[in-house]
């Protein structure tokens, strides 16, 4: 089966269904194709910030109300060495603030969304091959039920996270890749219990770093960090919630709710950064194209922020015939991304024991949580990054 649209996208996470409709919403023909099932991509557990690129988005969209119900406003957030309590001001510092709300809802509300706005995803497509991105008529294959199937677009626009074809597509000789893996992991335990503090807290321990958050005021998010060769059998909830009350300290501990844990993995960090998001005709969005480690919650953030400058760039391209903004979408894109990337390493090394960190680098940590504590312009600079940079 052949058909034709103006735009296919590969992947059907936040990235790719943000953008299906904003697409839909300035009357541009797409399609989205998902590898797996709706349950499946539900399934996947992800940090729970957004800043308002997120947030305006889904407001563009008309798709808040759910959001706007269900999601808590934060005024700030809290560093932690194990002693003291840092708390950055978002409100104050930036007259901005956060929205607490898990990004497994957004997509839920994207997908629930799609079929009364027109946007078609189709799950469960498998074998997707990229064709002929660096003309202007590129197209994708795939098959679906035991069937091949072709869709001819002008655009493909890769939303198909870390592993999906769309950044292989584009040959060594033009891309390049940067990357950083940490030597730990985060282990992460979801618990229907009332969160230990009503703002979150990233404490970075003697015994390592731990972060205290929330999905709403009925469910609580924690993460500890590990070595990679940890083994998630090896940590029962008992153990889990231990050494949280161990690095969080005395007073969130006093606060926490202990139960059983209703999702727990371990995740490993990284950073990565794939240049250029452009080749020919397929432009890359979100994970496809770039990785923050959780420290900040950036990574649906930095997809919106994609999506909104690749929106702008197609709305161009399909309304006036300009092609300007397409040929400058990874250069705009990417100014965003590396300094999105800069705040989540910097705060990932502030907050996390290296294993080859000594008491001289232990110190450095102190001392610069320490400069936090006692300086507005410190606290502004975390505050402005963590509100999320302007688009
Ligand atoms: N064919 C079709 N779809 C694919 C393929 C493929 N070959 N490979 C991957 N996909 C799909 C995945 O199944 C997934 O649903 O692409 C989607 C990519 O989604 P994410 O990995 O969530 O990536 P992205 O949408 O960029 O997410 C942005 O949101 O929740 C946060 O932390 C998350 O940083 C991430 C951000
Ligand atoms: C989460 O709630 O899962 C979360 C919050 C903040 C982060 C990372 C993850 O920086």
């Amino acid at each position: 089966m052949t058909m034709r649209t103006d735009v296919v996208i590969i992947g059907a996470g936040p990235a790719g269904l943000l953008l299906g409709h904003l697409l839909r919403a300035e009357g541009i023909a797409c399609v989205v194709l998902e590898r797996q099932t709706p349950d499946y991509v539900l399934s996947r557990i992800r940090a729970g910030v957004l800043e308002t690129v997120a947030t305006d988005l889904m407001t563009r969209l008309g798709l808040d109300a759910r959001m706007n119900a269900e999601g808590l406003w934060h005024n700030g957030f809290n560093l932690a060495d194990g002693e003291r309590l840092v708390r950055i001001d978002l409100a104050e510092l930036t007259g901005r603030k956060v929205m607490v709300y898990g990004q497994t809802e957004i997509t839920r509300d994207l997908m629930d969304a799609a079929p009364g706005r027109g946007l078609e995803v189709i799950y469960e497509a498998e074998d997707v091959a990229l064709h002929d991105i660096e003309g202007d008529a590129p197209y994708i294959t795939y098959s679906a039920d035991g069937t091949g199937h072709r869709i001819d677009a002008r655009f493909i626009c890769g939303c198909d996270g870390f592993y999906g074809p769309s950044r292989a597509a584009i040959p060594d000789s033009v891309g390049r890749p940067f990357e950083r893996v940490y030597p730990f992991g985060w282990l992460g335990i979801l618990a229907d219990v009332p969160p230990c503090n009503h703002e979150l807290i990233y404490t970075n321990h003697e015994r390592g770093f731990a972060l205290a958050s929330m999905r709403s005021m009925q469910r609580s998010r924690y993460y500890i960090d590990v070595p990679l060769t940890e083994k998630i059998e090896d940590w029962p909830d008992d153990r889990i919630w231990d050494e949280l009350a161990i690095r969080l300290g005395p007073d969130a501990a006093a606060g926490m709710t202990r139960g059983p844990s209703i999702e727990k993995s371990i995740a490993p960090l990284r950073s990565f950064v794939f240049e250029p998001m452009r080749h020919g005709s397929l432009m890359l969005a979100g994970d496809a194209a770039h990785i923050v480690p959780p420290t900040g919650a950036k990574g649906l953030n930095l997809a919106a922020s994609d999506v909104h400058y690749l929106c702008d760039a197609l709305t161009a391209y399909f309304r006036h015939n300009d092609a300007d903004a397409i040929a400058g979408y990874s250069d705009k894109a990417l100014a965003r991304v590396w300094k999105s990337e800069r705040f989540s390493w910097s705060l990932t090394n502030l907050m996390h024991r290296f294993p080859d960190d000594g008491p001289f680098e232990r110190r450095m940590q102190v001392a610069e949580l320490d400069y936090i504590a006692s300086s507005r312009a410190a606290q502004m600079v975390i505050a402005e990054n963590y509100v999320g940079l302007p688009v």
